[in-house]
């Protein structure tokens, strides 16, 4: 695997091979690596000539400096399994290559950055346009693949792609929640969960299948799914609910009845002890 640090060296690299004809897909990441990253990977094998992966902690899209503080970090761990990937190139530049210096740009996509996960956690957004714009630049790629756990910022990423950069004419392909044996969503903030919070988060992908098929059989409003959803999780003594929405899958806008979308969601979040969590599930 070739191994860049530098912004430079990186984009001569991925530029050479497109004057090749080759046809590049990206994975931006943020390290900590597992299964739900290595399915975009294998999904960017099928789909291109050569794979790019991206590790970078960005300060930016933090808004809780202890959440940065704590995020897992393990360059060689991951080196390892991007190499049993067969992943082709690797892109992982420290701070000063990514920020030469503050980022002031401020980015807009209407009301989609200021629902759920934006409304919640403020400037997280704007810190993920600025660093995956600027990733974006370094590794313009055919397609970039991001995964359907962090729903909103796959459409947000669609959405930066639209606005802003037009003419890099980015495919931005969403790929499935990759979950373990009892549901839980994978991501690397369950590296952070103790054993006790670990066997309660599988309860949030749980009670969000329920609410799925509980839906399906047309017996409940949204508000008394939302609250069902609400109250099964908030009754283990691990699990605080931050937010659960029903929203049309195309906007995110929340609905109040079934019929106001044809795609719907359920978007989560939801506190595990200290750790924040996300998931989501589409209904039918
Ligand atoms: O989803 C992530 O891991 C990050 O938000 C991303 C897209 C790599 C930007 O830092």
């Amino acid at each position: 695997m070739e191994i860049y640090k530098t912004r430079k060296e990186a984009t001569e690299r991925i530029n050479e091979l497109k004057r090749q004809g080759k046809t590049v897909g990206f994975v931006p990441t943020m390290g900590a690596l597992h299964e739900g990253h290595l399915s975009l990977m294998r999904c960017s094998k099928r789909d291109n000539d050569i794979t790019a992966v991206s590790i970078f902690v960005n300060p930016t899209q933090f808004n809780d400096p202890k959440d940065l503080e704590h995020y897992p970090r393990m360059l060689d761990k991951d080196i390892e399994k991007l190499e049993a990937e067969k992943v082709d190139i690797l892109f992982a530049p420290d701070e000063k290559e990514m920020y030469p210096e503050p980022d002031t740009r401020q980015f807009d996509f209407g009301h989609l950055d200021k629902i759920l996960e934006g409304k919640h956690r403020p400037g997280h957004f704007n810190g993920v346009a600025q660093v995956v714009s600027k990733l974006f630049q370094v590794i313009p790629a055919t397609r970039a693949y991001f995964g359907k756990k962090d729903y909103q910022q796959y459409l947000i990423i669609r959405e930066l792609v639209h606005r802003y950069m037009p003419e890099l004419d980015i495919e931005i392909i969403p790929c499935p929640i990759i979950r373990e044996k009892d549901g839980l969503a994978m991501s690397s903030r369950n590296l952070l969960l103790s054993p006790e919070e670990r066997k309660s988060a599988a309860l949030i992908s749980q009670v969000l299948f329920r609410a799925r098929e509980l839906s399906s059989t047309n017996t409940m409003t949204i508000e008394e799914l939302k609250n069902f959803v609400i109250d099964t999780i908030n009754q283990n003594p691990h699990l605080k609910v931050e937010y659960f929405e029903i929203a049309d899958a195309n906007t995110l806008l929340p609905i109040e009845n079934w019929y106001e979308a044809d795609k719907k969601i359920g978007l989560i979040a939801a506190y595990c002890g200290q750790i924040r969590l996300i998931d989501n599930v589409e209904f039918n």
